[in-house]
């Protein structure tokens, strides 16, 4: 049973990827699927290292320096660990993609969608998932898992313009994307993954 297939994980902080992703992982496992779960930033030493980076606040990071941070350890996951599994016939579980940058840096943090979009085609060579799990939530539900209550005022409001941001890039594209509602329980959700993505493979 091999077929190459590449499915991502999107969704603001805290909103279940690697939940679900780790499920998912053990799901297709068990169904004899060979299976490469991957996320970002970090699947990568070099990833370990600019995940690093990238949260330490003083580095006062500009905006587009960030989103080449995030660029450059993307290429290093396409190229350690994405492409060579996609050519093997695994299916790759990403948590995370291109869609993340286009999304947080290029809608919320106004580095621009286009500027985003054009910069991520050549950073991934053209690689498109095949499909993207978006797990839309409302950022109080899902900051509220993570942190502390006063944090969530301030990237709340961030959050919530990133999860239109998501919401609208994935009503462009319903060929690609499909929106599960990510507030429920655990199981609920996984349910949801799990049904489409089999869809998507049988
Ligand atoms: N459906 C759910 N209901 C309640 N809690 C959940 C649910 N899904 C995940 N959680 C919990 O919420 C927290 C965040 O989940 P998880 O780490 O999977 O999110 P994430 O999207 O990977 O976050 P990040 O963006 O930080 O990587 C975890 O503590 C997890 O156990
Ligand atoms: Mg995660």
């Amino acid at each position: 049973m091999r077929r190459a297939f590449f499915l991502t994980f999107e969704g603001i902080d805290g909103c279940g990827k690697s939940t679900q992703a780790k499920r998912l992982e053990q799901a297709l496992t068990e169904r004899l699927f060979p299976v490469t779960h991957t996320f970002e930033p970090g699947g990568t030493l070099l990833g370990r290292k600019l995940r690093t980076i990238l949260v330490h606040d003083e580095l006062n990071l500009s905006l587009f320096s960030e989103v080449l941070l995030f660029a450059a350890d993307r290429r290093q996951d396409i190229d350690e660990i994405i492409n060579p599994a996609l050519e093997r016939g695994d299916i790759v579980i990403g948590e995370r993609f291109a869609d993340s940058s286009v999304a947080y840096q290029g809608i919320a943090g106004k580095v621009g969608k286009e500027r985003v979009e054009r910069l991520m085609d050549i950073v991934t060579s053209g690689l498109v998932p095949d499909l993207t799990l978006l797990l839309d939530i409302d950022p109080r539900v899902s900051l509220d898992r993570k942190i502390d209550l006063d944090r969530i005022e301030q990237r709340g409001l961030f959050l919530d313009v990133v999860r239109h941001a998501f919401l609208d890039m994935a009503t462009s594209q319903p060929e690609r994307w499909v929106t599960i509602d990510a507030a429920r329980p655990m199981d609920d959700v996984f349910s949801d993954v799990l049904k489409a993505v089999l869809k998507r493979l049988e």
